[in-house]
């Protein structure tokens, strides 16, 4: 499929209502601050559940001698332990299934071995802490830095794991100016709100689960997959989800363990990870090693650029973390080449968590760039308008749209950046030293296959079904402000249903492709929506306007209530990647500017100020979209200033695993955050001429926050987080 819509008539360039852009209040707000937004942990369909609680590996490699679970069987109230003997048979990991519980084998710490179920939460947990296991260990690697010799070349994902073009190693040795450097970025974990959770039910062969997952359909499918049942036999509910960050994109432990015990007992059953077991049990952001070669001619144009990036996962495993990817597109140069590679940690599995690849890869390129511009004494905004491409360098296809220089100027007008000292530690506020700093953002978009009908009942109302997820981006809101312009309806006329496998096939909310997929499918359904109604009334649909509930030819109107009829009139639409996404190099794009204050003494780091201009097609919604880029904004001071998820070397357990100690920024971090979106329309992205925001904010953000803390004390630190006892 492709966009199927006729230029010149797109009811949202014309935005009669005004509704597309409008900075309206979350439709689901009301529900969610009066306690009635059900989250899937609060679910109580089908009668009294049990409770499930996890038992987890407390070795990191190794296999389990034995488990004796008597004792926890014994316990009043316990009613089922599983383990790796109870389970029915599961489908492999290879061919998309998320088994739990599979043998004796431990491949990392926390690694769930048991399930407890029981008649009250307390009793489980009692009960699990009385599963003895016997482990016998083993020595496993826990320091991406001492596997990184070993790694190897993943097997291609989305993309290619290397790229090469030109003669990089010739360009780089004879350019007369020079960065050579590496940087590492931790393990990180995406402590989003809500734990995972599931309450599972089978009725006979069907099973429902009310879970937390950001992508249903592909849910839908893992499970099927597991208990190797047909797709149709399992339905996934997740109506509203505290939270992603990529570690929702898949199944995990609680969904699978819940189903095995629900179907065992006979009876719904209820789980949640705790905090703590959330980061060993789902997945982290691999730590990174990053090596970045660019090599320039004196007027600072980059003859060759080389970006090479290390991640780890757990054994078995072939996802990487793509840091690298995002310099395919950057930055023009006629010399180039990229790499990624894996090596085995005996560590949780590691996966994508908000802005893979750009979110680190930036931490290492943006402040390359700085470390140039300042070798070449050139300002940081020149230089990457010096390096501006005309084409994709490595696709050699144009640009849908991009506004990177766009988004520097304005952001240095609006920001002050003639007033930076471009010599670090000039400039003092009391026992601050301040400093400026800058960095691009980019971030990839894409648009995934989704499907939605649209309806419309002779009381007026307008529903929109699809699988789409609302993780809180405000997918309810800005798809009701799409079907309400596309139907000439007002938004309360709509009825925006979710999170439910029962609806049809959706992307899901991940890669920032939510909008612009569910969005799209929404606009699709709503068009074919619009040509039923056109054609009942008798009017042609080229030409038939929409608006204020009724369908007019400019003489004569009909109510939408009253071509419904009894019956009610639907339609269905479908939206999928098509040829655009090959002809065009599509990103979003940005520019980030940080003042910090570095105390002299004591190295303690404060950002004091933070503007960032994003660029990213059509904004649906300005307060939802504003939202979005705070929260990149501020993972990216997290990442840049204490986010860290530290392996014990000894033992290779995350040390600091729950929220205590895993530090992410509080109110206290952060100072009031501007963000400015410049007017665009991609009109090779999809109908709605939007670009995906939920993960730009991220992109290039804590490289500003580290170019800004150089500029401050002149000290470069390249190991993140930056922390105040690197600066001493
Ligand atoms: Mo995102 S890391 O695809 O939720």
């Amino acid at each position: 499929m492709d966009m199927s819509v006729p230029a010149g008539n797109n009811p949202i360039d014309d935005n009669r209502q005004g509704l597309i852009g409008k900075p309206l209040d979350r439709v689901d707000g009301h529900l969610k601050v009066t306690g009635q937004a059900t989250y899937a942990y609060e679910y109580a369909e089908a009668g009294v559940p049990l409770y499930g609680f996890v038992v987890t590996a407390t070795i990191a490699k190794g296999r389990i001698r034995t488990i004796d679970t008597r004792t926890a069987e014994r316990l009043a109230g316990v009613r089922l332990v599983l383990t790796w003997r109870d389970m029915p048979p599961q489908g492999r990991k290879e061919s998309g299934a998320a088994p739990q519980l599979v043998d004796e084998q431990v491949l990392h710490f926390g690694q769930p071995v048991a399930l407890v179920v029981a008649e009250s939460f307390e009793v489980a947990r009692a009960g699990a802490a009385l599963v003895s296991v016997d482990y016998e260990a083993a020595p496993g690697v826990y320091d991406l830095a001492a596997a990184k010799d070993t790694a190897r070349t993943p097997k291609p994902g989305l993309q290619a794991p290397d790229s090469a073009l030109g003669d990089f190693g010739q360009a780089f040795a004879s350019a007369p100016v020079q960065v050579d450097e590496i940087w590492s970025t931790p393990h990180q974990s995406h402590a989003m709100m809500e734990p995972h959770a599931t309450l599972a039910v089978w009725h006979g062969d069907q099973l429902t689960l009310y879970t937390s997952n950001q992508m249903l359909t592909q849910a839908q499918a893992t499970i099927a997959h597991t208990f190797q049942i047909e797709v149709t036999q399992v339905r996934v509910v997740s109506r509203y989800i505290g939270g992603g960050f990529g570690a929702k994109l898949q199944v995990h432990a609680d969904a699978i363990l819940a189903a095995a015990a629900a179907r065992k007992l006979q009876r719904p059953v209820k789980l949640a990870l705790t905090r703590q077991q959330v980061f060993h049990v789902t997945t982290h952001r691999s730590a990174t090693i990053q090596r970045v070669r660019l090599g320039a001619d004196q007027q600072g144009r980059l003859q060759a650029i080389a970006h090479e990036s290390w991640s780890g996962n757990t054994e078995g495993e072939n996802g990487y973390e793509s840091a690298a990817t995002q310099t395919r597109s950057l930055y023009a140069a006629p010399n180039r080449q990229t790499a990624h590679r894996l090596a085995t940690l005996d560590l949780p599995v590691a996966s994508a968590m908000r802005a893979p690849g750009e979110a680190v890869g930036l931490l290492a390129l943006e402040c390359a760039m700085d470390e140039l511009a300042e070798k070449l004494k050139l300002d940081p905004i020149e230089l990457r308008r010096r390096n501006e491409p005309t084409v994709d360098p490595e696709r050699h296809v144009p640009y849908s749209v991009r506004q990177l220089v766009g988004c520097m100027d304005e952001g240095a007008r609006r920001f002050g950046w003639d007033r930076r000292n471009p010599v670090p530690a000039q400039v003092r506020d009391g026992r601050w030293l301040v400093g400026l700093g800058m960095a691009a953002a980019i971030r990839s978009n894409f648009l995934r296959p989704s499907q939605a009908t649209a309806r419309v009942d002779s009381d007026g109302m307008v529903t929109i079904k699809m699988a789409m997820t609302d993780i809180g981006t405000g997918s309810y809101t800005v798809f009701t402000q799409v079907a309400a312009e596309m139907l000439g309806v007002p938004p309360a006329r709509v009825k925006m249903l979710l999170g439910d496998t029962e609806f049809p096939a959706a992307a899901g909310s991940g890669g920032s492709f939510g909008a612009a997929s569910g969005g799209s499918a929404a606009f699709e359904a709503c068009d074919a929506l619009r040509q039923k109604l056109a054609l009942l009334a008798g009017f042609d649909p080229a030409t038939a306007l929409f608006a204020n509930g009724m369908v007019s030819n400019g003489q004569q109107s009909r109510s939408l209530a009253s071509l419904a009829g009894a019956q009610g009139v639907e339609a269905a639409g479908a939206i999928g990647p098509g040829d655009l996404a090959r002809k065009f190099s599509q990103q979003a794009y940005g520019a980030h500017f940080v003042e910090v204050g570095v105390d002299r003494d004591t190295g303690e780091i404060r950002v004091r100020r933070m503007l960032s201009v994003f660029a990213a097609g059509r904004i649906l919604n300005q307060k939802t979209a504003r939202s979005q880029a705070l929260g990149g904004m501020t993972f990216g001071i997290g990442a840049a200033l204490m986010e860290d998820t530290a392996p014990d070397p000894h033992c290779g357990v995350f040390s600091n695993h729950d929220l205590a100690q895993y530090h992410v920024p509080a109110h206290a971090d952060v100072p009031e955050l501007e963000v400015v979106f410049l007017p665009e329309t991609d009109d090779k992205a999809n109908p709605l001429k939007i670009k995906g925001i939920g993960e730009l904010g991220i992109c290039g953000a804590g490289a500003a926050v580290a170019n800004a803390i150089y500029n401050a004390c002149g000290v470069r630190v390249r190991d993140y987080p930056v922390t105040l006892d690197k600066l001493l």
